[in-house]
């Protein structure tokens, strides 16, 4: 015979599970979600549903709280302590996500919170798995003083664990104030949403303060802000569900850990494809532009390139796309901003780009269009030396497969940096029309020939007869060619069945480098 008191008491201990578990679903509570809502702002939960495939998240941690009582913190207890963690499938694949409820206490994070943060990063790490975070905060949860700190310095922590072996995501969909910044700015992309997210080490009141500048929160730190003049967000979503997709986008280029491979798809688009466009796309005269993106979406599988910090340092271009369903990484000059030279800020966004393809195997193809590193007293104090050695840097260290087309010009240093075939780059091509020399025709005489230009009985007509001495003999591929600097002259036409033909034996490429702690990349 059982015993009836149990029953009950097995009932009740249903019951009480269930409610806690709405209590756990509701956050802040109704009202807060409602706010939230009018805000144009999805809750923590809403957004790991439309980020996760249908029914395929679980939640760890719904019951953590914080176990604090100073300035009345006893009263504001909340289950999950404003932070909902765990895992799921994003198209099929495993992903770890935490989402920052700001219904609970601003989404601050006190120490239990930054814990169960710290617990996912732990698992995606373990498991070898993407972790996105939303990030929706007013920052370190005061009332927990320095341990709130410590949760942050434990996320930093893993954050730069995580970093070259799992791919970090870092959402901004509400504020990202103070030191909270620096875990996104640790990650490999930041994707912000226009209006209502905002990132800055100190808002508007303290800037008042200390610098006496007037400044809106939108102007300081907001989406625009970011990816147009800084530089910190990759990507800014124009509502959070353009923000979501994006997040979907990315992982779909990249594997899951660096011991994987990327995520090859079954290739749809004809890989012996040429393009005529390509045999005309450079103009007759080599001073004038052309939109290097339009070669990119010539040549990459169905003209689809997800470009990165596409506002930004806009005389590169880096980005996704996939050649016969293989996903790489392009890097390439822009000659309609600032003739495709390259400054301090190019530099820096090519660099990071390159390390991420290398740290997590996706093969890096360089369009190259280059007058040099561009001059002048600003670039110089800017450190250009300094900048301009991150991108030499990373092209040195990457051991993915590296394959180049000089489209035009490759002068000088310049020509160095961008995937030459000294740097170890697999595969160089160059267009007939390439010019690849130590610096353009007018520089270059002018060096070499000054004194017998100042002597000549018509100066200007000796230029003219000089330059194009000088152009004759170097602007074209052929005397790379013939040192064996570039592997094949080819046609526009043909570059993607020749980048085609160029990567599948890459695949397996294997190059190793003098064992070391870490290089001393100049920063
Ligand atoms: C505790 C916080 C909080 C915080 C907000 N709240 N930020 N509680 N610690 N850091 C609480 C508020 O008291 C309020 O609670 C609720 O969250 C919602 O906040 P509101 O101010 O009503 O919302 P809103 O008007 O939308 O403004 C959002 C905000 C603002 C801009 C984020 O709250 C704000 O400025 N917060 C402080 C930001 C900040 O300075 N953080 C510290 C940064 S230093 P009630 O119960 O009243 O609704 C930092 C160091 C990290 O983070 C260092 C890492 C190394």
């Amino acid at each position: 015979m059982g015993n009836p008191g149990n029953e009950e008491t097995t009932e009740k201990k249903i019951q009480k599970f269930l409610e806690l578990k709405k209590q756990a679903m509701l956050g802040g509570g109704e009202k807060r979600i409602h706010a939230q809502h009018e805000k144009g702002k999805y809750t923590a939960r809403e957004r790991i549903q439309l980020l996760m495939d249908p029914g395929s998240f679980v939640e760890l941690g719904g019951f953590v709280t914080h176990h604090k009582t100073e300035f009345g913190l006893d009263k504001k207890k909340y289950l999950g302590d404003g932070v909902v963690t765990g895992y799921g499938r994003v198209n099929g694949r495993l992903v770890y996500v935490y989402a920052q409820d700001f219904t609970v206490l601003g989404g601050s994070l006190g120490n239990s919170h930054a814990k169960k943060i710290v617990n996912i990063m732990n698992l995606a790490l373990k498991t070898g798995a993407p972790l996105v975070g939303f990030n929706d905060s007013g920052g370190a949860r005061i009332q927990e003083g320095v341990d709130a700190l410590a949760g942050y310095g434990e996320i930093f922590f893993h954050n730069v664990l995580a970093s070259g072996v799992i791919p970090q995501i870092s959402v901004i969909v509400g504020p990202s104030a103070g030191g909270a910044v620096y875990s996104p700015a640790l990650t490999d992309f930041i994707i912000m949403t226009k209006e209502t997210s905002h990132m800055f080490v100190t808002g508007p009141s303290v800037v008042k303060t200390v610098t006496g500048e007037d400044i809106s929160f939108e102007e300081l730190g907001g989406s625009t802000t970011h990816t147009l003049k800084s530089g910190v967000a990759h990507f800014d979503g124009a509502d959070e569900k353009e923000s979501i997709e994006l997040i979907k986008k990315i992982l779909s280029y990249l594997p899951s850990n660096n011991l994987e491979d990327p995520p090859v798809i079954t290739p749809t688009d004809d890989k012996s494809r040429t393009s005529e466009k390509l045999n005309r796309i450079i103009p007759d005269d080599s001073k004038l532009p052309y939109d290097m993106k339009e070669v990119i979406k010539e040549v990459v599988d169905h003209g689809e390139f997800l470009e990165i910090q596409e506002k930004w340092a806009k005389n590169i271009i880096i980005g996704f796309a996939r050649l016969n369903g293989y996903p790489v990484g392009i890097v390439a000059n822009q000659p309609p901003v600032l003739a495709g030279a390259l400054d301090s800020e190019a530099s820096i966004k090519g660099a990071k780009f390159v390390r991420l393809c290398d740290a997590f195997n996706i093969p890096i193809i360089t369009f190259v269009d280059v007058p040099g590193f561009l001059p002048g007293v600003d670039q110089e104090w800017k450190g250009i030396i300094r900048n301009g050695a991150k991108l030499l840097y990373a092209y040195c260290e990457a051991t993915v497969p590296k394959i180049a087309v000089v489209t035009r010009k490759a002068f000088g240093g310049a020509y160095i940096v961008m995937s030459s075939k000294h740097l170890r780059t697999d595969v160089n091509f160059a267009w007939p029309m390439a010019e690849i020399a130590v610096m353009g025709s007018e520089a270059a005489v002018n060096v070499i020939f000054r004194r017998d230009l100042e002597k000549a009985e018509d100066p200007i007509a000796k230029q003219k007869e000089i330059e194009a001495e000088y152009r004759e003999k170097f602007y074209n591929p052929y005397s790379a060619a013939s040192f064996g600097y570039i592997d094949e002259v080819i046609l526009p036409s043909e570059t993607r069945p020749k980048l085609i033909e160029a990567l599948w034996p890459l695949l397996t490429k294997r190059e190793n480098r003098f064992p070391k702690k870490h290089g001393n990349i100049p920063l």
